[in-house]
């Protein structure tokens, strides 16, 4: 096999990638779940809830059942055991909502399941659904916008462990509040914002004797496999998911919703497989959504700008089923220097489906609150916004009292001034135009966590020059599959176009969750592990074969260099490729296996790791017209060492589109008469589209984080979403006077 030196002997590792699987997708070659079909296979289509609370008390499925085509109307009494499943060890048997499907009578909220269609055709089970005929005792729904903590204990559970609601607290917050020369005290209000990826949650389930294989769309296959196999009382090795690719999820598949014991439970009665493919009405009903939260945020100051007290107050609303936590309060203790602090947090529970992460949970949310009180105050004390912040760089992590692992939100904060152009800006309210258009410059700063989840793979090196990797992880659209393309390339020298990834399926090693912006930093150490086990078998067979050019030596004076087996002290042209030596030992390949621990929620961490960073932002306003846009978008972010910068940089356009979507568009709204998403469509919830988006400069700032990983690369992604929002609302502000506390901003806010 002809290997080249020149194709091998630059680094893979931070350099431009395209997406290894992008041709499969652009050719339509990619099966996502819903393309997996089966002989047999049956359709099943949920009924959904008409009201929000109250009971079913009679389901009348006669006319349904006499559909020619109809195997079964499922509802509580046929469709068979389905069992609770419980968190733990590890990051497994999580799901939001607690509940099996099915499990009672009560309806708690709008669009939950009672009852399930299946039969031969989509559009059979569909009339079927439609066909039966629930009855209610019907109670007033509580879908109220306005938020007051209920009476919880000072500590809860929560999906993620025991919260105590005081957070965190330092020095004597409210002495220093009363005591302080400047004070700000306000409130700032998310909405209830949907995931809606393009592809609709979806489950095909077959059972093989007392072995459950399920296709799925899913952000955690591994954790997938143990709340399933909980839910059926089935040992994890009886039980298979499947995911080969992901069409997004942006949190709203980290965890299994209830459509996926439903298709398991109607295959297992029926004997064939069943697909189920959520409609995009219940993507707004059923499979979780950002809460809606509402954050008192008190700051006092000096009158030089120093923080003196930082209190921030949240609520979030909470459906009655899950114990999702919204951890708004995640950056607050050490985002900035202040020696008085405390945050609290508490909920309020709501007659909607459970709550779940989306696209940096808690923090994004958190921070639009905390970056807009910062900027409010630059304003009433006349400091520019990002002097303001530099003024109260902290030295460690106040909250922690840890040092960070590596962090350099100064120096984004200086590119970005640079990039955007910053020092033009004069401060007073609409005091920009260009051509014709008032100007609004904004800007806020960001953070995200940094961590690893466990992780599992195996490397072969093959006798054809090959390489394989493997882990139980899913690609979700951030490009998965190329990073470990780069990752197995960088450490055995072969191209990457000779790297075979595979992912997405429980009989792999397991994977981490693809959450929190941390696969590529989980998976790092695992792999490079793995790729040094195969090599060192490699180099066993390279002096044990007979004939080896290396058969006197040993194992140590030999290394892998370009995909050739080379003697540490000889010259690299004589090495010879590794595919030669395992076909010449008769071996079609050797494995390594790696394995990383988890840093997530470690108790005793030595350092505060996170990633930092900034958006700057332009909008235009038009008072004439009420005609409000972002006009560009100058992203500054250090997220350690960037693997791959062409997916780093659409990670974070993404996610910054995303953030528009969130100041400016999106507003999941509940009917107060019957507690249903009043504009579940994507019709009527309104998102950010090309037509919005307009330049987006994306920087990184790099600054190897050696605490997560050898490369020094933390996650990227989430960091992207965090800030934005404030970002847009104080550039509104600039623009139109008007401080908007309540995303989204809406049009007519701005008409004073
Ligand atoms: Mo992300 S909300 O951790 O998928």
């Amino acid at each position: 096999m002809p290997t080249t030196r020149e194709s091998s002997s630059a680094s893979p590792i931070g350099r431009d990638t395209r997406r290894v699987d992008g041709p499969l997708k652009v050719t339509g070659v990619a099966q996502y779940t819903s393309d997996f079909n089966f002989p047999g296979m049956l359709y099943a289509v949920p009924v959904e809830a008409t009201i929000a609370s109250g009971r079913v008390t009679s389901l009348d499925t006669a006319a349904a059942e006499k559909m020619p085509g109809v195997r079964a109307i499922f509802h509580r009494r046929n469709i068979g055991k389905i069992f609770r499943s419980i968190p733990g060890p590890g990051f497994e048997g999580i799901c939001e909502e607690r509940r099996p499907p099915f499990d009672d009578d009560v309806i708690r909220y709008y669009g939950q399941y009672i009852a399930l269609a299946v039969a031969d055709t989509f559009e059979t089970a569909k009339a079927a659904a439609d066909a039966v005929r629930a009855t209610y005792q019907i109670d007033k729904p509580n879908v109220e916008e306005k938020l007051t903590a209920d009476d919880d204990p000072d500590t809860v559970l929560t999906t993620f462990g025991v919260r105590h609601r005081l957070d965190s607290e330092r020095g004597d917050p409210d002495g220093a509040y009363k005591s302080a020369p400047v004070k700000l005290d306000q409130t700032y209000v998310t909405p209830t914002e949907a995931h809606n990826p393009i592809e609709l949650h979806a489950t095909t389930a077959i059972w093989d004797g007392p072995n459950l294989t399920l296709y799925e769309s899913s952000q955690g296959v591994v954790n997938l496999r143990s709340v399933l196999a909980q839910m059926f009382g089935l040992s994890k090795e009886n039980v298979r998911v499947v995911t080969r690719f992901v069409g997004s999820g942006f949190g709203g598949k980290l965890f299994p919703w209830t459509q996926c014991p439903l298709a398991a439970a109607a295959a297992r009665q029926l004997g064939k497989p069943v697909k189920l493919v959520v409609s995009r009405k219940m993507m707004f009903q059923t499979v979780g959504h950002r809460p809606r939260t509402q954050q008192r945020v008190r700051i006092g100051a000096t009158r030089e700008g120093k923080l003196v007290s930082l209190q921030h107050d949240y609520i979030y609303q909470r459906s009655m089923l899950d114990a999702h936590h919204e951890d708004c309060g995640e950056a607050t203790p050490f985002q900035y220097s202040v020696p008085n602090l405390r945050v609290t947090f508490g909920r309020a529970k709501r007659n909607i489906g459970a709550g779940a992460d989306m696209r940096g949970p808690g923090a994004v949310p958190g921070l639009y609150a905390t970056e807009s009180a910062l900027n409010e105050l630059a304003y009433e004390l006349k400091i520019d916004p990002v002097k303001l912040r530099v003024l109260n760089e902290p030295k460690i992590d106040e909250g922690l009292k840890l040092p960070f692992s590596s962090r350099h939100l100064l120096e984004c904060f200086d590119l970005a001034v640079e990039k955007f152009g910053w020092a033009k800006r004069t401060p007073e309210v609409g005091s920009m135009k260009r051509d014709g258009l008032t100007l609004g410059w904004g800007m806020a700063g960001c953070t995200w966590l940094a961590a690893r989840f466990p992780a599992e793979a195996t490397l072969q090196l093959r006798d054809d020059g090959t390489v394989r990797i493997a882990t139980a992880t899913q690609d979700i659209g951030t490009g998965t599959y190329t990073i470990l393309a780069q990752l197995a390339a960088e450490k055995t020298g072969v191209p990457i176009d000779k790297v075979e990834v595979v992912l997405g399926d429980t009989l792999l090693p397991e994977g981490p969750l693809s959450g929190g912006s941390m696969a590529t930093g989980s998976l790092v150490p695992a792999v490079f592990t793995a790729a040094d086990a195969a090599i060192v078998s490699l180099l066993t067979v390279a002096v044990a074969t007979p004939g080896s050019p290396f058969e006197n030596r040993k194992p140590d004076d030999l290394t892998l260099k370009g995909g050739r087996v080379v003697a540490k002290d000889g010259d690299a042209a004589s090495g010879v490729p590794f595919a030669d030596l395992l076909r010449r030992a008769n071996l079609r390949l050797v494995t390594g296996s790696g394995r990383s621990e988890s840093t997530f929620g470690n108790p005793s961490p030595k350092f505060s790791t996170h990633s930092f960073g900034c958006h700057f932002v332009e909008v235009t306003w038009q008072p004439e017209i009420a005609r409000l846009r972002v006009s560009r978008v100058v992203s500054v972010i250090d997220a350690g060492r960037i693997l791959n910068p062409l997916a780093g940089r659409n990670q974070i356009q993404g996610a910054v589109v995303m953030g528009m979507g969130m100041a400016l568009f999106e507003h999941t709204s509940y009917d107060p008469q019957n507690g249903a998403p009043i504009n579940s469509s994507l019709a009527d919830y309104i998102m950010a589209v090309n037509a919005d988006v307009p330049p987006i400069e994306v920087h990184f700032v790099e600054h190897p984080d050696i605490q997560i990983n050898e490369l020094g690369a933390r996650g990227i992604g989430e960091i992207g979403l965090a800030g934005i929002a404030a970002a847009i609302t104080d550039a509104v502000h600039h623009a139109t006077g008007v401080r908007v506390r309540e995303l989204p901003v809406k049009i007519e806010s701005l008409l004073t």
